[in-house]
């Protein structure tokens, strides 16, 4: 799969959005280490803190069906007006940490550009429990 392919279909797991609140629809896509993968879009909630980024939809239906290591994951902002491409928040970043995710692909709309970076440029750093 290219990045390209990758792009798109986060932007069609966007179409799954719950996002009554916002109107900020985001897909993501998680690659696991077998290649498989697991859509994931924004849920929110009418206590807004309670709303789940797509990133940590799409981690969390791949953990939930046994995944332990995730390769990379996309992420599509469809609803992101007037910029190239939008970034994941930082918690998502440290939720994409624990399951030693290397790269990221982050797009916007439609025909908007498409970047691929390393976790490790976007998120150095990352915590994880010493010991
Ligand atoms: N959102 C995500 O799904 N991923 C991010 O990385 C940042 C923000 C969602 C949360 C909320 O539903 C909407 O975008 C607006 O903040």
């Amino acid at each position: 799969m290219t990045v390209d392919d990758l792009a798109a279909e986060a932007r069609r797991a966007a179409q799954q959005s719950y996002s009554p609140y916002s109107q900020f629809r985001v897909g993501a896509v998680v690659v696991d280490s077998e290649g498989r993968r697991h859509a994931g879009a924004n849920v929110e909630n009418a206590a807004y803190g309670s709303s789940i980024c797509a990133e940590a939809t799409a981690i969390s239906g791949a953990v939930a069906r046994g995944v332990r290591r995730i390769e990379g994951v996309a992420v599509a902002c469809i609803d992101a007006a007037g910029v190239d491409v939008a970034y994941p928040c930082g918690n998502c970043r440290q939720l994409m940490n624990e399951f030693g995710v290397e790269w990221v692909v982050v797009t916007a709309g439609e025909g908007s550009e498409v970047r691929r970076h390393q976790l490790s440029d976007l998120h150095p750093y990352g915590f994880f429990l010493p010991g």
